[in-house]
């Protein structure tokens, strides 16, 4: 069964990119092209620390670029923090950013990038197609194989105060270019690396279930869960091996290549409500919830969820969709046992009566419009019962 037909009129974008080791080191020669005179780097402590923010430091000068450094930024970024780093922007006349480091220094590098042209309150720009100017020159690095917020037109920032995660969907939020260097992925926790790749993988599956794939998100749906069921325990027993490090964050640029365009589903409607209350990081929600939403979704694209299960590497000849949903939601379970995610919703605080507020929040969320299967409220309710 297709979810639609193939051969609807479909958009696909994506930023110039350079995929490969030492492509970090470019980021003078970008910026130069974009004739910046000064940068704002917008990244997090950790990847100060992590020697990567110094690294894009030595590139700039190396090409005569003055710059200055933003990295107030949470897990998670929120609305202050972007209105911060806008500021600065502003203030010191900056002409050009580049964001260094995971999802949420990239998120932020965004906002402050539609804030800077739009000179508007950033949570004013929640939904589709809301930003009227483009951003300053984006150069994106991104520093974890997962978040994929480097090549797609998605920005996500939270309303602190209502404790909630806008969504931002906005060609003008494709970056002008991501520079993709696996080594950056080298100074990751283990953790992370495996919160990332889980996150990495649901982009994939979604997408690939999403009421908007095309044939062009499809190739690179199906060539991101193929890379992140093989290389995800791989790279996590050796987290130096740069073969592995590199199919990971291959991985996560063809995820993002196919969810920028073929947008997501409830798994991340519910992360980002969850993400919103609890302020956990966005790819361990996503690695609490992926088997509960796909025990839900399943009966909505059973077909294509069968060429999922054989992306994954997974045998399925002769078994009925039954069973195949078994040796699907086993694989998965399999990959967060051995990366060690074993949380719950219960052990990061959640409680029986979180769940309707979370499940009103999801529903609003607009990655429940592309899922396969269209959800009430009871069954989001039903599925973080699941996941307690
Ligand atoms: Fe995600």
């Amino acid at each position: 069964m297709e979810i639609h037909n193939k051969f609807e009129l479909r958009k696909f974008v994506a930023p110039e990119f350079i995929f490969g080791e030492g492509s970090i080191n470019l980021a003078g020669q970008y910026a130069r092209n974009f004739n910046a005179r000064r940068v704002l780097i917008v990244t997090d402590p950790g990847i100060i620390q992590a020697g990567w923010a110094k690294v894009v430091e030595t590139s700039l000068e190396a090409h005569g670029i003055g710059f200055l450094t933003f990295s107030n930024i949470t897990p998670n970024p929120k609305a202050e923090e972007v209105m911060q780093g806008a500021e600065l922007f502003h203030n010191s006349r900056c002409d050009c950013i580049v964001a260094v480091g995971g999802g949420s220094s990239i998120d932020c590098a965004k906002g402050i990038g539609i804030v800077a042209s739009n000179r508007r309150h950033i949570l004013e720009f929640e939904g589709v197609d809301k930003v009227q100017y483009s951003m300053p020159p984006i150069i994106c690095i991104p520093t974890t194989a997962g978040t994929a917020a480097d090549v797609s037109q998605f920005a996500i920032i939270t309303d602190s105060n209502e404790k909630l995660k806008k969504a931002i969907v906005s060609k003008v939020v494709v970056p002008d270019v991501a520079l993709i260097d696996p080594t950056t992925t080298t100074t990751m926790p283990n953790y992370l690396t495996a919160c990332t790749g889980i996150d990495c993988l649901v982009h994939a599956i979604e997408a690939f279930v999403s009421n908007a794939s095309s044939m062009i998100t499809d190739v690179h749906a199906m060539e991101a869960i193929r890379l992140a069921s093989k290389y995800l325990l791989r790279v996590l027993r050796e987290p130096n091996n740069m073969e592995y490090r590199t199919k990971m964050m291959m991985a996560s640029l063809e995820a993002g290549l196919a969810f920028s365009n073929a947008s997501l589903g409830v798994t991340h409607a519910m992360a980002h409500s969850l993400g919103g209350l609890t302020d956990v990081a966005h790819g361990e929600c996503n690695s609490i919830l992926v088997d509960h939403v796909l025990e839900f979704n399943f009966k909505g694209a059973p077909d294509r969820y069968a060429r999922i299960g054989d992306a994954m590497g997974l045998n399925l000849k002769g078994e009925d969709t039954k069973s195949i949903k078994k040796s699907i939601l086993a694989e998965i379970s399999r990959l967060k046992k051995e990366a060690k995610i074993n949380n719950r919703l219960s052990s990061i605080g959640i409680g029986f009566s979180d769940i309707p507020y979370l499940a009103k929040n999801a529903m609003h969320d607009i990655c429940v419009v592309t899922n396969p299967r269209k959800p009430v409220e009871k069954d989001i309710e039903v599925i973080y019962e699941e996941a307690l």
